[in-house]
């Protein structure tokens, strides 16, 4: 077992639990093998106030133990959502305490592994795994959820995919660690904005076209716009899941050079929305297509994986 993230006191405690997990020194063949530990239930409460859960959400917990994160979510946020464990156990434990509840209509739990559980319905994921199984996750992530859910984790990051927030927090009774507190990161999953986009506005009588090109690490875009054979930096790229918007001085309607200020929600290799040249004026509508250069927003394996698995011997 790769006990020593957890603070060393997991297999005591996982004993005690009656889980069987047996303390030895980490090894290659433990990578990535997260043990059982609960997430003390105010920080439960403070991850899922993070990700504003409410009633329209769908949460997933990968690596469900005992189901207090989904049940929560159903029980006191009105949420719907699944959790997945490898262990029969507590799955087990999970639905009795979900029917105990009275939520085992929408919280349900199955004994799966989290790396074969399709995710793509959640619009809030949650998790508390080790360190490299968040890294090991990501790609399946970026794969599956959709642009703009929400993705909160306990006491770990995602190597270069710098949180969106994060806090750390009292938490009483945490059964692992030198300090009972808690750190909490939270995502939001970007659209892929990447690639070349041609771009019609119409502002006034005649429609416009000028070309985008968007380069992204994550969550963080910029980019040129090319009108008229002259490229123009963006400005104040920003990517909020779904929602792009950025600032570029183009020609408007009647030639003259303007700042234009565009915002619109990207939907695959489409993006729609409004632009304005004045904040008085009417917003008008613009419209992008991707025409090709699209690439991954970033690396499959993140340098820290690396790195973690060198230090444990795992090739
Ligand atoms: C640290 S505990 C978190 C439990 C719960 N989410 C919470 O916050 O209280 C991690 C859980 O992930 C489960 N787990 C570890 N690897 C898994 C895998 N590959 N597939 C499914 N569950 C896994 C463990 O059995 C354990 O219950």
């Amino acid at each position: 077992m790769r006990l020593s993230q957890f603070g060393g006191t997991v297999a005591a405690f996982a004993v005690v639990l009656g889980f069987g997990l047996a303390a030895s020194e980490p090894g290659a063949q433990d990578f990535g093998d997260t043990p059982y530990v609960q997430t003390p239930a105010n920080v439960v409460k403070a991850m899922l106030d993070t990700a504003k859960v409410g009633p329209k959400d769908f949460v997933i917990d990968l690596g469900s133990g005992d189901g207090r994160m989904v049940i929560t979510a159903a029980k006191e946020y009105g949420a719907r959502g699944f959790g997945v464990d490898h262990d029969v156990r507590l799955v087990r434990l999970a639905n009795e305490n979900a029917a105990k509840a009275g939520v085992a209509d929408r919280a349900v739990f199955y004994a799966r592994d989290l790396y074969k559980t399709d995710v793509h319905r959640a619009s809030v994921m949650s998790i508390y795994l080790l360190p490299e199984v968040n890294l090991m996750v990501r790609p399946k992530l970026f794969r599956e959820l959709r642009p703009g859910t929400r993705v909160v984790s306990h006491d770990y990051d995602m190597g270069e995919w710098k949180p969106d927030a994060q806090f750390t927090l009292d938490a009483p009774g945490k059964p692992v660690g030198r300090d009972p507190v808690s750190k909490v990161y939270y995502w939001i999953v970007p659209a892929n904005v990447t690639g070349d986009w041609v771009v019609h506005v119409r502002s006034g009588a005649k429609p416009q076209e000028f070309s985008l090109k968007l380069a992204q690490k994550f969550q963080f875009a910029e980019g040129s716009a090319e009108a008229a054979g002259t490229r123009v930096e963006l400005e104040n790229v920003k990517l909020d899941g779904p929602r792009l918007s950025f600032k570029a001085r183009l020609p408007d309607a009647a030639g003259q050079v303007v700042m234009h200020e565009f915002t619109g929600r990207v939907a695959g290799d489409t993006i729609e929305g409004t632009f304005k040249t004045d904040p008085a004026a009417r917003a008008m509508s613009w419209r992008a297509r991707r025409v090709g250069g699209k690439v991954a927003i970033g690396p499959e394996i993140d340098p820290k994986l690396a790195e973690l698995k060198a230090g444990s011997g795992v090739q």
